[in-house]
């Protein structure tokens, strides 16, 4: 039988929301989220229903939920429009001349949409879409910097019905052409190109690449960024500012039915060819636009700013959508966070006043690694929330996260969802639930989230085992787009009309969420099964670890042995002592079970293009093999060459 994931890490610091954050808060005490989670979870379509009604609609729905395992169908009957919500229905008030979006490109050009602007902006591109036969359904491709654009280019799509695939811009030709392929897209909207630690990366060139051969697309709308030379393909290809030139302001929002589809979002997953997520409009915007509200509290007066690249789920639901619905002022940063040098984040945050950050761990860890001292040159006293997503973050890097960013006075919101789950669903509120470095903390409202074994019976306080949602939830995905048996397969075979997230967990007796890692990624050691994200957290609160990865290879003694990748601070020396103390830190902080057989210095750690630790191409280095997966994910090859040759 398949034993449960064991937990050994010991974390007992707890931080209450202060009285003076809880006091001004949507949700102001742990008794009162207890109190609202418990009706939500007792009668969930009349919470999500209350949620709904914040919202405009042009025709009201029948039917909050129609639910055939594992399909969802949310608010059946009800139309609406997503970019309605997300703009025309703020500019009745005084958020008509509100900044919508503030915007700062790499090389330092900043621009401040207003809803009304952001409003005649998006209704203009979507009569170029229009213009260009671009219809209700109709699959269109966007591979765009973090520029307004894109914001505006999603919108306008929203706006008319038709269904947006944003590809993220650091993807090559070949990954835009599988997509294409798959969604049969007949556009695509793209730059000539945009910035990346002061180079130009050629956007356009790629699309030609991706479109030579046989396509489905019939015409490519060109925005000018960054002024390099393009190809234009005389009868396909046009320029955005050309097109604006013969239309007006004047398009009416289409009244969509609540499950047309608005996007697919491509994700890898840990093996395998994409998956075509697919989004609808109604249960995701209700999903999004509550989350935004309770997650990040915001307030009128916030400058909220996620530094997630638009072409990530995040760039989604928390840089476009749900700020833009909620009424909220997004801030959009094109580049990098160490261009021109490691301290643009707190320069854009002095600069604008930033109250809210949304960042990732891999993000948070690099900041450590390159050092307080550029931090310190910056006032960051605007800062009232902080809030982290993609990752486990480990326990060390939360406490710096919160004194070194938050100056101690920042809650911290960790906010585990995904791809899939379109919207935030274990997080704390932060001015209600008391806050562990490293957890995720309780569900939001209406998530059924629990830890189950092998069978799908939860497991005791403090034993790992799966994650699963046991209901389903407003902007939860519909299908793998055009793969129906891959969509049951994937998330509903395993426990039967429960949704399986794929990620280890366990549950403290306060019944808080820690997540443990990909289920993939867990390591089995002499029987005993234990989760990455332990072992990396030990080794990462040493005070010269900036960042590590544990992986199995294999062990005829012990069925798997522990070998872990270590990054250090800047200026620390590798040395062979450093390695024997690292091993034996990790002995007293986890035990001597997960004490690894080798500890190997890193310059960097394999990562995808959204950040996370590739362990499965560490797994094949650790093992002595060349590697062999897939690696088009892969950010940055001259890492992996780097490892292979073994370092010091
Ligand atoms: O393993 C979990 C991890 O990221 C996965 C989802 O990745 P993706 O679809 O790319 O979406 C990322 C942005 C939502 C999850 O299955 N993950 C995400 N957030 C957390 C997390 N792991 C631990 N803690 C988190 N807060």
């Amino acid at each position: 039988m398949e034993k449960n994931i064991e937990s050994h890490l010991k974390e007992t610091r707890v931080f209450k929301p202060a009285r003076s954050f809880a006091a001004k808060a949507l949700v102001g005490s742990l008794q009162q989220y207890r109190r609202m989670h418990r009706d939500s979870i007792r009668q969930p379509e009349k919470f999500w229903a209350r949620e709904a009604r914040e919202l405009t609609w042009q025709k009201p729905w029948k039917k909050v939920l129609e639910w055939k395992p594992p399909f969802a169908k949310w608010f059946v009957g009800g139309k609406l429009n997503l970019a309605e919500n997300c703009l025309d229905r703020h500019l009745q008030g005084p958020r008509r001349n509100k900044a919508a979006i503030i915007w700062e490109g790499e090389p330092g050009e900043k621009r401040v949409l207003t809803y009304q602007q952001l409003h005649r902006d998006v209704c203009r591109f979507a009569n170029v879409l229009k213009r260009n036969k671009i219809r209700k359904g109709d699959r269109v491709i966007i591979y765009l910097p973090t520029i307004p654009e894109a914001a505006i280019a999603m919108l306008a799509c929203a706006r008319i019905g038709a269904v947006h695939s944003v590809v993220f811009g650091g993807f090559s030709a070949d990954s835009i052409r599988d997509r294409i392929a798959d969604c049969g897209a007949t556009a695509v909207i793209t730059a000539d190109g945009g910035y990346r630690r002061g180079a130009i990366v050629p956007l356009k060139h790629n699309v030609d690449e991706a479109l030579k051969g046989e396509t489905t697309i019939k015409r490519v709308i060109v925005f000018r960024r960054a002024g390099n030379d393009v190809h234009i393909e005389q009868g396909r290809d046009v320029w955005w500012h050309r097109e604006l030139e013969y239309v007006d302001a004047h398009c009416p929002p289409v009244a969509l039915a609540s499950e047309h589809p608005l996007y697919i979002l491509y994700t890898s997953g840990s093996t395998g060819k994409p998956k075509g997520i697919l989004h609808t409009t109604g249960g995701y915007l209700v999903g999004i636009h509550s989350t935004s509200k309770y997650v990040f509290d915001l307030r009128e007066d916030d400058i909220y700013w996620c530094t997630a690249d638009v072409g990530w789920v995040t760039g989604h639901s928390y840089v476009v959508y749900g700020p833009l619905a909620a009424g909220a002022t997004t801030l959009m940063y094109e580049g990098a966070p160490n261009w021109p040098e490691p301290d643009r984040f707190w320069r854009i945050i002095e600069e604008y006043a930033v109250s809210i950050l949304y960042t990732a761990p891999t993000a948070i860890r690099a900041f450590i690694r390159w050092g307080d001292q550029w931090v310190k040159k910056h006032d960051l006293s605007s800062l009232r929330l902080l809030g982290t997503v993609g990752e486990p973050i480990n326990p060390e890097a939360w406490m710096w996260y919160r004194k070194t960013i938050g100056g101690g006075r920042c809650p911290i919101v960790d906010t585990w969802w995904q791809t899939e789950t379109g919207a935030i669903m274990i997080t704390p509120l932060p001015g209600a639930i008391p806050t562990k470095p490293g957890s995720a903390t309780l569900p939001f409202f209406g998530v059924d989230a629990a830890v189950v074994d092998a069978k799908g019976k939860e497991v005791p306080p403090n034993v790992g085992g799966k994650l699963i949602i046991r209901r389903p939830w407003p902007a939860m995905l519909r299908s793998i787009y055009g793969d129906k048996p891959r969509y049951k397969k994937q998330y509903w075979s395993e426990f039967k009309n429960n949704y399986f997230t794929g990620d280890g967990a366990r549950r403290d007796k306060d019944g808080y969420f820690w997540i443990v890692g990909r289920i993939d990624d867990v390591l089995n050691v002499a029987g005993h099964r234990l989760g990455t994200s332990e072992i990396e957290s030990a080794l990462v609160s040493h005070p010269q670890v900036a960042e590590a990865a544990a992986v199995g290879r294999p062990d005829e003694l012990k069925g798997q042995g522990v070998v872990v990748f270590v990054t250090l601070k800047s200026g620390v020396k590798p040395t062979p002592s450093l390695k024997e103390e690292l091993r034996r830190h990790v002995g007293q902080h986890i035990g001597a079970i997960a004490k690894p057989d080798e500890v190997r210095f890193a310059e960097a750690l394999p990562k995808t293009r959204s950040g996370k630790i590739m362990r499965r191409l560490l797994k094949e280095i650790a093992s002595g093999k060349t590697v062999t997966g897939d690696t088009t994910t892969l950010e940055d090859f001259s890492v992996l060459a780097k490892l292979g040759s073994a370092e010091e």
